[in-house]
């Protein structure tokens, strides 16, 4: 029988307007000190396609090592579900090349489940989707795909208490948050969510400096043109007049967060316009304007944060280099 496959589109109820909303999180950013841009800003059709480049790279070990991961230890996960119903939601899916590899191990033991895609951008899903048809023809299981930012999958899952859910959040999406705002977000996500319920977090973690700093300042320049591609943004939607001759990116890591920062740093003393604001923002020579952290974990920090927010870690799967973690969780009511 043919599958059920759709897309919904789900805005922030708060704030209806995502120019406005643009709007104030820049106004906000670049008022304060240090200077700094929410990372979801990233994240537009170009941003996405940007970073799925940058998946690509050879310096980019995260998204080899995960598939590896991925290859290696789904028939494991897949058992942990057979037999049962379940939903199969993914947080920030993006292109789905990893989520694949899992689908394949699921289909082994079922096609009893729902899969639920969800990203910030269209094209993402849309991508997604399409590659699901390249890879399997008639797509043997339901597909809701959720144009949507992370706390709607959440809600969405709340909405479908009843039913058994497996939720993914690969590709060390989690250390983009702070440690705080990771425990809040996944506290929340605990809330929604029923006793046994399943959740594959995707840790990247703490490993040789110069291999941390090559994934962040690969040698093509896309991490770089990932960061300019926000500044074009702020120009075309909010009348900005960055100009990228002006700022240098930098990826650094901080020894005392832990983090792999990114940063644009002004090369010289400068005003810029964003007449959406109405206002004028002046950059010292050599200011920076923070644009990401990428946090990286030992394994004792997993173990705090599952424990903290309510998960029991079932297991740890490493990729052979002992790089990256997918730490399968299960919810403790
Ligand atoms: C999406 N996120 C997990 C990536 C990371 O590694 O923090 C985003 C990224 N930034 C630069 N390169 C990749």
């Amino acid at each position: 029988m043919e599958k059920n496959i759709t897309i919904d589109t789900l805005m922030n109820e708060a704030l209806s307007d995502p120019i406005q909303e643009l709007a104030l999180s820049v106004l906000e950013g670049l008022s304060t000190k240090p200077k700094g841009l929410p990372s979801k800003l990233f994240y537009d059709d170009k941003g996405s396609e940007l970073f799925k480049q940058i998946m690509a790279l050879k310096e980019y070990y995260p998204t080899r090592c995960e598939a590896e991961i991925l290859e290696t230890h789904g028939g494991t996960i897949a058992n942990y579900l057979k037999s049962e119903e379940f939903n199969l939601i993914e947080l920030g899916c993006g292109d789905g090349a990893k989520t694949i590899i899992l689908l394949k191990h699921l289909l082994k033991t079922s096609d009893n489940f729902h899969f639920v895609p969800l990203d910030i951008s269209k094209a993402a899903v849309e991508f997604l989707i399409s590659n699901l048809k390249k890879e399997f023809g008639h797509i043997p299981f339901d597909v809701k795909g959720l144009v949507a930012e992370y706390f709607h999958g959440v809600k969405w899952l709340t909405q479908h208490d009843s039913e058994k859910n497996l939720v993914l959040f690969l590709g060390s999406n989690i250390g983009n948050f702070s440690n705080p705002a990771a425990k809040r977000f996944l506290r929340h996500l605990w809330h929604s969510l029923n006793d046994g319920d399943f959740v594959l977090v995707g840790f990247d973690l703490k490993k040789d400096l110069d291999i941390l700093y090559n994934a962040y300042n690969d040698k093509k320049g896309i991490t770089k043109e990932f960061n300019f591609n926000v500044l074009d943004r702020v120009n075309a939607l909010l009348g900005g007049n960055f100009k990228r001759e002006n700022f240098q990116h930098q990826g650094l890591y901080d020894v005392k967060s832990g983090a792999m920062e990114s940063y644009l740093i002004s090369r010289t003393k400068h005003t810029v316009t964003i007449s959406e604001l109405g206002k004028e923002f002046y950059f010292k020579p050599w200011e920076a304007i923070h644009m990401e952290y990428s946090y990286k974990y030992l394994e004792s920090d997993i173990q705090d944060i599952a424990s903290s927010t309510g998960f029991e870690i079932l297991e740890n799967f490493k990729d052979s280099k002992g790089y990256f973690v997918d730490s399968l969780w299960r919810v403790k009511k």
